[in-house]
């Protein structure tokens, strides 16, 4: 036994002090933004079926939940409206109506947790007849005519409280639109999350669920991103960039990984990863079949989020990790 090996790996894994010293990737209740679904109605908590755990709360149940939210750290979320069927149009005018639960909503918890950042969600889906995230007219979804009515919601949304907006339609010229728009208003710190890199994607599935929000007819391909291209995600962060992003968003984030990576090597801006609702619906699932460990599949996926790239990370496990670190 005279065979010598100088360079052992083994040696940075041998106990939990070493292993912690040698851990290239950390991930913090700082590094989360929580998103919640919010409903008409008092007293509601509903479970989102494809989503456990998951709620679309009314507002006053929706404040009970964001005090434990915020006294587990907690520091950003992002609200998404659940609407019924008879408060869409074409026009999604109830987006911007003075009034409506939203914006009410925006405004109730930027009063009652003030040090919360509020990020919202700009798109026309949760209040369009039509299920789209655009302006449709014979079939088409149309990409200039929709710009005055997401200004309008993104206006509404700074009044009303928000920090961070996300315009998430992945269509052409919002960022630069919006931030125009805002900045006319005299809004100049509020911030723009975009949805630079937004795939069409399969693993939405559960988040239209629980808005009720899938397109009536068609598909999304027109505007969200072929899920094979990842040059083509170059050109889209690198307009967000020009048009004034202050951060650059890709999603889903697992089957995108590779594509979170390439973001951050080519943008200094932080890079945000949406975990999305199909990626935490099949964790979900496989745990409570038993057939994964839950607690440790969500703390390895979210790692592998921040290891790619992602400074930050948009996910329905936000506050279960809270609950683990306290
Ligand atoms: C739509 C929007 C979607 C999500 C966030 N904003 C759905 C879609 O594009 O169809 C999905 C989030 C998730 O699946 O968790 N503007």
């Amino acid at each position: 036994m005279s065979y010598s090996i100088p360079r052992r790996p083994r040696r940075n894994r041998q106990s939990s002090a070493i292993r912690a010293l040698a851990q290239e990737t950390t991930l913090s209740v700082n590094d989360l933004i929580y998103p919640m679904f919010i409903v008409e109605g008092s007293g509601v908590r509903s479970e989102v079926k494809s989503m456990p755990g998951i709620y679309r709360h009314s507002l006053d149940t929706l404040l009970e939940e964001l005090k434990e939210v915020t006294d587990l750290g907690i520091k950003c979320i992002d609200l998404f409206p659940n609407y019924s069927e008879d408060k869409k149009d074409k026009y999604a005018t109830e987006s911007y109506r003075e009034g409506t639960l939203y914006l009410d909503a925006l405004k109730t918890i930027k009063d009652k947790f003030p040090d919360l950042a509020l990020m919202t969600d700009v798109a026309m889906d949760p209040y369009s007849s039509d299920g789209h995230d655009g302006l449709v007219e014979n079939g088409k979804i149309l990409n200039d005519e929709t710009l005055d009515i997401l200004a309008k919601m993104a206006v509404a949304q700074a009044r009303a409280g928000a920090d961070i907006l996300g315009p998430s339609d992945m269509m052409d010229g919002r960022v630069g639109f919006i931030r125009e728009a805002l900045d006319a208003e005299g809004f100049t710190d509020v911030s723009i999350m975009s949805y630079s890199v937004k795939y069409a994607s399969a693993f939405y599935g559960p988040f239209r669920d629980a808005l009720d929000s899938a397109p009536r007819f068609g598909d999304k391909k027109t505007y969200q991103m072929n899920p094979a291209n990842v040059r083509e995600a170059l050109i889209e962060a690198e307009l967000d960039y020009q048009e004034g992003a202050d951060f650059l968003m890709v999603k889903p984030a697992l089957a995108y990984l590779d594509v979170i990576k390439t973001l951050n090597q080519n943008f200094d801006l932080p890079i945000a990863a949406y975990n999305v609702s199909g990626e935490y619906a099949m964790i979900k699932a496989a745990a409570q079949n038993g057939w994964l460990d839950g607690d440790r599949a969500m703390l390895e996926t979210l790692m592998s989020i921040r290891r790619a790239g992602a400074k930050i990370i948009l996910t329905y496990f936000a506050k279960e990790f809270a609950l683990l670190q306290a």
